[in-house]
Formats: structure tokens, sequence, C-alpha cells
């Protein structure tokens, strides 16, 4: 008697398995992608667990980055300041804190933000339970990216040229790329991106050393008319080493 299933057909199963996979990365992957936040985006602004703002505390109230983003100029990645360090200032306990009398009305008599914010209850809330905020994650690189906070702050790089006026910010959003095409485009010329940290150019009497945290500051600077091409130049000759356009300084 003829087989019902001729021998060829015992490749079948084997194809439809093959097809099945295929199909199901596919869908995964395609999921992945398409779903997935869109991180690593302009404009990438999610709701933070509390709104936390930036506009109040670095231009209001004059506090520094490094006052809660601590290792920036230390170490490769910057930090997000633990609940500890927002208590320094909104502990219920201490009320003879400047910081607490500065939100109280000129007559005394309205009463603290800091007893009515509901942010501030939930941020409370999370240091009674000794937990951490969940922040959520604004700028993340790929991992096979290198990249270091500190080697690029350490040379007069500010905040300003990668994260915008984050000072302005009542709730954080993406202002750059950061894509390849971006690091490449200062990497090539650094110049107009360039602060005097060290005073180093101050010495030729032409500018006055600037921080790159106030952020302000380095705006005007950076946009004086032929800023790159006097300061920016001399900043640049005095690199250690030239920004790398090389593969492998960014690429593990
Ligand atoms: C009082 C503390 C405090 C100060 C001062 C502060 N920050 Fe932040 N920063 C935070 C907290 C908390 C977050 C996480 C919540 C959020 O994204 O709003 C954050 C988030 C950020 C992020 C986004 C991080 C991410 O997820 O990608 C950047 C960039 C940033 N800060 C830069 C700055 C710069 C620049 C300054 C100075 C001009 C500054 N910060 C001053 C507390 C602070
Ligand atoms: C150096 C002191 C100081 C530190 C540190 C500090 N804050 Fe504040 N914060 C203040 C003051 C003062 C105000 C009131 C500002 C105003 O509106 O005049 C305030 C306001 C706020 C508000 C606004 C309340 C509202 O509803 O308008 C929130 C939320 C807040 N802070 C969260 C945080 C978080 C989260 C941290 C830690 C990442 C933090 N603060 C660190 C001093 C501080
Ligand atoms: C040359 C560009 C550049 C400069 C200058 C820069 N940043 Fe960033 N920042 C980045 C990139 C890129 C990331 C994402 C890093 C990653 O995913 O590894 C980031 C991430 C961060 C984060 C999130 C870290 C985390 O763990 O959630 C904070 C906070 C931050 N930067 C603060 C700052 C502050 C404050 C300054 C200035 C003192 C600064 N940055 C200067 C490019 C820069
Ligand atoms: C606004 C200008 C600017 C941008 C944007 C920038 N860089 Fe740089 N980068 C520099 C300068 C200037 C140096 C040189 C530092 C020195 O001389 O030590 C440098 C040095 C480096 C180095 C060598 C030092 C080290 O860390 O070992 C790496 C790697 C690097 N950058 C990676 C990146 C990546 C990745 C990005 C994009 C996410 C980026 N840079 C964006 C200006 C920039
Ligand atoms: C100054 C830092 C820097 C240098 C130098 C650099 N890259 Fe990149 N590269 C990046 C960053 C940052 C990303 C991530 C871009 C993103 O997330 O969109 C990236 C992404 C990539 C990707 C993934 C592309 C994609 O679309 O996701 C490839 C491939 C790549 N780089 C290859 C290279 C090659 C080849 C070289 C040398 C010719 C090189 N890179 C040099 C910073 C750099």
């Amino acid at each position: 008697m003829k087989p019902l299933f001729s021998k060829r057909m015992n490749v079948v199963p084997h194809v439809a398995l093959a097809t099945l996979l295929v199909l199901a990365f596919l869908l995964i992957g395609g999921t992945w992608y398409y779903a997935t936040p869109s991180f690593w985006e302009v404009g990438y602004q999610p709701d933070q667990p509390v709104n936390y703002s930036h506009q109040i505390h670095a231009s209001k109230l004059g506090i520094d980055c490094r006052y809660c983003h601590t290792y920036v100029t230390e170490s490769r990645t910057a930090n997000v300041p633990s609940v500890s360090t927002c208590m320094n200032c909104h502990t219920v306990v201490d009320d003879k804190n400047g910081y607490l009398k500065l939100a109280v009305s000129s007559d005394g008599t309205t009463p603290s933000i800091h007893w009515q914010s509901p942010d501030l209850q939930k941020l409370r809330e999370f240091w009674a339970a000794g937990e951490a905020v969940p922040w959520k994650r604004v700028h993340k690189l790929p991992d096979y990216v290198n990249f270091n906070h500190a080697a690029h702050i350490n040379v007069g790089v500010s905040c300003l040229s990668c994260h915008g006026r984050i000072d302005e910010m009542p709730k954080v959003h993406q202002v750059q790329s950061l894509s390849m095409a971006f690091c490449l485009e200062c990497h090539r010329a650094p110049d107009k991106n360039l602060v005097d940290v060290h005073g180093a150019v101050a010495e030729d009497g032409v500018a006055a050393p600037i921080w790159p945290t106030d952020l302000a500051t380095v705006q005007d600077t950076l946009a004086r008319p032929g800023y790159a091409q006097d300061v920016g130049a001399r900043l640049a000759q005095r690199l250690r080493d030239a920004p790398p356009t090389h593969c492998s300084a960014c690429h593990y």
C-alpha cells in the first residue's frame, strides 16, 4: 500500500516549527520595540512617583546640581539622590530648619507648603517605610556604549550641552537625542561647548572661570559672539586628549 504521507512530508513538522519560532521572535521583538516606552528619544518625559521640580530647587532655591547628583564629577555615572538627601530639608521634625521657614508666608500665618503638599506627603511615606522613591529613568544609553560623566564635566563640558536647561524644568524631559551622531558632532568640534572650569584661559585675561553646573551663566557665555573661535578654541587646544572618534573609545 502507498504510505499516507510521502517521505518528503517528514520535513513538514520541522519547517512548521522553524516558521513558528521565527514568527514568535518577530512578535516578541516587535512588541518589545513598539510597546516599550520611548526611551532615548527627544521629549521623553515620564510621570514621576513624586512631582519633584528642578525649577524650584535648582533655579528658585539655587541648590547646586552636585548637592543631589553627588558623584557626577567623580564617576562615570551621575547618581539620583536618596530620600535622605531630600530629608535634609523636608523632615517634619526640624522646624528650626531655614528652608522650612522659607516656605511659610512672610506674616507667618499661612501653613508651610511642607505640611500640605500631597507630593511631600508621598515623600514622607517613602521615608517612613524606608523605601527608595522609584524614579523613572529618563536618559539611557544602550549597554554597549561607554560613557563617563566626570571625564566630560571636568574638562568643561556643561550639563547644559547634553541635558539642556534642567534648572528651568518643573518636570524633567530629554532635550538631546544622545545618538552616536550627537556625540560625534561635539567630538569633532568641541570649541562651542567648552567652558573654563579651571580658570586656565582666565589667566590670558579673556574670560572668568565658570562652573559647568551654573547653567544660566554657561548658556550666556557660550552664546557670546565669537566665543567658540576665541575662548572655546583656546580651551580645546588645552585638552589633554582630543575627544576620541575611533569606535573602540565608545564601544566595548
Ligand atoms: C534637590 C535635589 C536635586 C538637585 C539640586 C538637582 N537634581 Fe537633578 N534630579 C533630582 C531627582 C530626585 C531626580 C529624579 C527625578 C526626576 O527625574 O525628576 C533628578 C533627575 C535629573 C536628571 C534626569 C535623570 C534621568 O533619569 O535621566 C537630570 C539630567 C538631572 N537631574 C540634572 C540636574 C542638573 C543639571 C541639576 C543642576 C542644574 C540638577 N539635576 C539638580 C534631584 C536633584
Ligand atoms: C536644600 C533644601 C531642600 C532640599 C535638599 C530638597 N528640597 Fe524640596 N523644597 C524645598 C523648599 C524650600 C521648598 C518650597 C519651595 C517654594 O515653593 O518656595 C521645596 C518644595 C518641594 C516640593 C513642592 C511642594 C509643592 O507641592 O509645591 C516637593 C514635591 C519637593 N520639594 C520635593 C523634594 C524632593 C523629592 C527632594 C529630594 C530629591 C527635595 N525636595 C529636596 C527645599 C528643599
Ligand atoms: C556629554 C554629555 C553629558 C553631560 C555633559 C552630562 N550628562 Fe548626564 N547623562 C548623559 C548621558 C548620555 C546619560 C545616560 C547615561 C547612561 O545611560 O549610561 C546621562 C544620565 C544622567 C543622569 C541619570 C543617571 C541615573 O543613574 O539615573 C543624571 C542624574 C545626569 N545625567 C545628570 C547630569 C548632571 C548633573 C550633569 C552636569 C553636572 C550632567 N549630567 C552632564 C550625558 C551627559
Ligand atoms: C558637548 C560636547 C560633547 C558631547 C555631546 C559628548 N562628548 Fe565625549 N568628550 C568631549 C570632550 C571635550 C572630551 C575630551 C575629554 C578629555 O580631553 O579628556 C570627550 C571625551 C570622551 C571620551 C574619552 C574619555 C573617556 O571617557 O574615557 C569618551 C569615551 C566619550 N567622550 C564618549 C562620549 C559619548 C558616548 C557621548 C554621547 C553620549 C559623548 N562623549 C558626547 C565632549 C563631548
Ligand atoms: C563618541 C562616541 C562614539 C563613537 C566614537 C562611535 N560610536 Fe557608535 N554609538 C554611539 C552611541 C551613543 C550609540 C547609541 C545610539 C543610540 O542609542 O541611538 C552608538 C550606536 C552604534 C551602533 C548601533 C546603531 C544603531 O542604530 O543602533 C553601531 C553599529 C555603532 N554605534 C558603530 C560604531 C562604529 C563602527 C564606530 C567607529 C566608526 C562607532 N560606532 C563610533 C557612540 C559612539
